[in-house]
């Protein structure tokens, strides 16, 4: 017994000491490296628990639950008077910065050293981003048609729940372990029965084709051009294949339409800005609006910018460790100007911010579908501005930020649309 009790004395000591090793080698190595590359001392924020951080963690916890998720986040970079902090977040050091140079470093010359997903770009997920042609279909070869069939809507409504349950996880660290939340199981469960439906249909239907084409019989059917159409003949093992839609599937979802509807919601506010669209693109006159002429338009992709400035609605740029903030970034003052909280789609006449704006991230991991985006988001505003002379605001409630998996407006947007 007593030999026992010597071993398991001996054994915990040892493990101790292994583990004050570690630490002391880390931040040896840390020194080391951060001196070698000439960069400075990242400064602390002062909590009141050193060990686990709880006091940083509870204060980013309740501002979350009331949607004070970016005024916080300002509060707190202004407090430690520095665009760079690091903070120890349930036992793990997290870095929080809103400089341009470090995004521009993770995203471009340091950006293998930065939790590069091998998902992204070993399978050709991103490819079928590169057509202009690229639509809303894209993913499964049908639109989910959510508004006007109820019964699809439920797996939108369960993308909702699977977003904010990703940004709690996101936040629960390493004690992601202690964290059961049965909303977001159910809903993760929902999902991926429908894209496993999707799946199993598509394997159907490639099983169908084979046999028509060992017969040599020609299919009457067009052939589908959808992503899962294309990765499904090449990935045969249908949970990968799963996990390959779902990577494009979650930064996909609701990414677009926030964007659209904050583009109405800023305008609704500035009546010129929509006048002036509207001076542009009543002077299109007939001209189709193809890819060339949407991108052509100054005044719309001003307006497309400013809306991605000051609300912005990608997916954060967050690892175990490194958190960039774009929302700070879009917002300083030292970049934009004082005016820099105002909506102003005329500053793009002449600023070019560079690293200093950044929705879609840059470099090798710029979001593969920027270019959709801005196209989709330019063709609703022209076909809405070209019906519609004038645009108003039907609630005085200002922006608020609900999180999931990146913001999105808590009010909803309420405006009224004048018929020309
Ligand atoms: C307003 C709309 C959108 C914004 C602002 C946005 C922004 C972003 C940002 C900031 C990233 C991270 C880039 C980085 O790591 O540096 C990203 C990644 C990504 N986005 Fe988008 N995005 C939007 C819409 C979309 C849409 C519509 C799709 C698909 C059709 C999409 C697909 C992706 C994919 C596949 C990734 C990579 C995710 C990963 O690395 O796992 N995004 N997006």
């Amino acid at each position: 017994m007593t030999q026992i009790f010597a071993y398991t004395v001996t054994l915990g000591c040892v493990t101790i000491l292994l583990s004050l090793c570690r630490v002391v080698y880390n931040r040896i190595h840390y020194i080391t490296q951060r001196n070698a590359r000439g960069c400075g001392v990242i400064k602390k924020y002062r909590g009141y628990d050193p060990i686990l951080g709880l006091d940083f963690v509870l204060a980013m916890k309740s501002a979350l639950n009331e949607h004070r998720w970016l005024p916080w986040q300002k509060e707190i970079f202004a407090a430690q008077n520095s665009k760079t902090f690091e903070a120890n977040f349930f036992g793990s050091r997290m870095i929080y910065s809103s400089e341009s140079e470090n995004v521009k470093a993770m995203s471009t010359s340091h950006w293998k050293e930065f939790g590069l997903q091998p998902i992204r770009y070993d399978n050709g997920v991103a490819q079928p981003f590169a057509g202009p042609d690229t639509s809303t279909e894209f993913l499964f070869g049908e639109s989910l048609n959510s508004l006007t069939h109820p019964e699809k809507a439920e797996v939108a409504w369960a993308m909702v729940e699977v977003m904010r349950g990703i940004r709690v996880r996101l936040q629960m660290s390493k004690l992601l372990f202690l964290h059961h939340d049965k909303k977001w199981l159910d809903a993760v469960a929902l999902v991926h029965r429908f894209i496993d439906n999707h799946i199993e249909t598509t394997f159907e239907q490639l099983d169908e084709r084979k046999v028509e084409q060992k017969d040599s019989k020609s299919s009457s059917e067009e052939e589908r051009t959808d992503l899962l159409w294309d990765m499904a003949k090449q990935l045969p093992d249908k949970l990968a294949l799963r996990s390959q839609i779902l990577a494009v599937f979650v930064p996909s979802n609701d990414t677009t339409s926030i964007h659209i509807a904050n583009i109405f919601f800023a305008l609704a506010r500035h009546p010129h800005a929509w006048a002036k669209c509207r001076e542009e693109i009543l002077a299109l006159r007939s001209a189709p609006l193809t890819f060339e002429v949407l991108r052509g338009l100054k005044y719309v992709n001003w307006v497309l910018n400013e809306t991605h400035r000051l609300y912005p609605n990608g997916i954060q740029m967050k690892g175990d460790i490194v958190h960039c903030n774009r929302y700070l970034m879009h917002r300083d003052p030292d970049t934009w100007g004082e005016d820099a909280e105002e909506f102003r789609p005329e500053r793009w006449e002449e600023i070019r911010p560079l690293w200093r704006f950044v929705p879609f991230g840059g470099g090798p991991r710029i979001c593969p579908a920027h270019i959709l985006v801005a196209t989709e988001a330019a063709y609703v505003l022209v076909r809405f501005v070209q019906r519609f002379k004038d645009i108003e605001a039907r609630d005085e409630k200002p922006y608020t930020a609900v999180m999931r998996i990146g913001p999105s407006n808590l009010n909803g947007v309420k405006i009224g649309l004048v018929a020309n």
